[in-house]
């Protein structure tokens, strides 16, 4: 026996992105239903990047007064960009008048989930979804399992794709379960998460000739780093030794703080654009929609971007029957999604090193790197990214 349920907008995906659409349409007084196939326990502790852009952190107080952005978040002046052995600041007020907030995603997460089920959101957690019906007729449907194994369905007048990478709606919207713009990268990074205090007090983004390497933080006791590796790494093969001495000759002229290695993981590159973010009454945001490589950690905050487009273009559809909003969404997007793409590919290229590059690669690098450090235009462009562009409004 099919369940049935109907509301104005069916959500796939409780992560960042779908829990602050829901949050934008209900203070539209627009109804709607997230479900995602995890628990609340497997959201709450995935591991992923931990910088918010200047907008991000200024929507997630707008939109929530108990956020512990501030309080367990810290904010972040600069970053560190090494090279040749040395270390040079990116002053991000200084250059943009901007900062950005070192705040993990799965505690942006907790509070997400705290903020919409105490506003009693429809979430539905351990639901399946199989596919997604539209016939045209405006009512679009999701098909799913239930927690229970039973079938549900659920009748909308909008469904969203906010379910990551291996989006279950994008094939629906794009006809084919590729159907992008692709391109993989000759590196992946090898992270862990330790506990030790940090080792500096901002992040450091290394490019050294033995690869690049990222120090970061999670907590007072807790750093999250990465050094460059061969996608092929097994996590399991390295030793703790190993992957200490790997992470120190990156960082020449700063002295890592040790400690046990809680987690290790291998994190691939990719940069992705689906051909289409929406078809009819079906729309994606976030990773169902775009990849982009982690330098710079533009992937949270891209997500959450789309979706105050796309709140915008459904506020106007939904309430006011305007579809001009809606018809224009992926374009709208586009804009910002290309230009993270080409920020975070800039990033990549500019910091790694590939295995066959040449003396000339290497010397090109070095004078890209010097040319970004040595001219103020050259950091603002950087600090400028970094933060974040604008959001559009309206
Ligand atoms: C982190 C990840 C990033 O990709 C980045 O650019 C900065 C920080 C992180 O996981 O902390």
């Amino acid at each position: 026996m099919t369940t049935t349920v109907r509301t104005r907008v069916a959500i796939v995906g409780a992560g960042p992105a779908g829990l602050i659409l829901s949050h934008l349409l209900a203070d539209a007084g627009i109804e709607s239903i997230v479900v995602d196939s995890r628990s609340r326990e497997q959201i709450e502790s995935t591991i992923r990047a931990g910088i918010l852009e200047q907008n991000t952190a200024d929507l997630l107080r707008a939109i929530d007064p108990d956020t512990r952005v501030d309080t367990v978040g810290h904010r972040h002046d600069g970053i560190e960009l090494h090279f040749g052995g040395e270390g040079h600041r990116i002053d991000f007020p200084a250059l943009v008048g901007r900062s950005v907030w070192l705040y993990p995603q799965h505690e942006v997460l907790k509070d997400l989930l705290a903020l919409r089920l105490g506003a009693a959101q429809d979430l539905r957690l351990g639901v399946t979804v199989e596919g997604v019906e539209d016939d045209g007729s405006g009512h679009p449907a999701v098909l799913a399992l239930d927690a229970d194994g039973s079938p549900l369905r659920i009748e909308a007048d909008f469904v969203v794709g906010a379910d990551g990478s291996r989006s279950v709606v994008r094939p629906f919207v794009t006809g084919s379960r590729g159907g992008g713009y692709f391109r993989e990268y000759p590196f992946a990074w090898f992270g862990i998460l330790c506990e030790a205090p940090p080792s500096s007090d901002e992040l450091i983004y290394s490019n050294s000739e033995h690869g690049f390497a990222l120090i970061s933080q999670r907590s007072p006791d807790v750093q999250r780093m990465y050094f460059q590796c061969d996608p092929a790494t097994d996590p399991a093969t390295l030793g703790d030794a190993e992957i200490w001495e790997a992470l120190q000759v990156r960082v020449p002229g700063t002295t890592l703080t040790e400690g046990p290695i809680i987690q290790r993981d291998v994190l691939r590159f990719r940069s992705f654009v689906a051909h289409e973010l929406r078809r009819d009454r079906v729309a994606l945001v976030g990773d169902a929609a775009h990849t982009v490589p982690p330098t710079g950690a533009k992937g949270m905050n891209l997500a959450i971007a789309d979706v105050v487009l796309l709140a915008d273009a459904l506020r106007a559809l939904l309430v006011s029957g305007d579809e001009r909003l809606i018809d224009g969404y992926a374009e709208r997007a586009l804009d910002r999604i290309w230009k993270a793409q080409h920020y975070s590919w800039w990033m990549t290229s500019m910091l790694h090193v590939a295995l066959d590059a040449s003396d000339f690669d290497r010397r090109r690098q070095l004078g890209e790197l010097h040319s970004v450090v040595s001219s103020e235009s050259g950091r603002a462009y950087l600090a400028e990214g970094y933060t974040g562009w604008p959001l559009p409004v309206g």
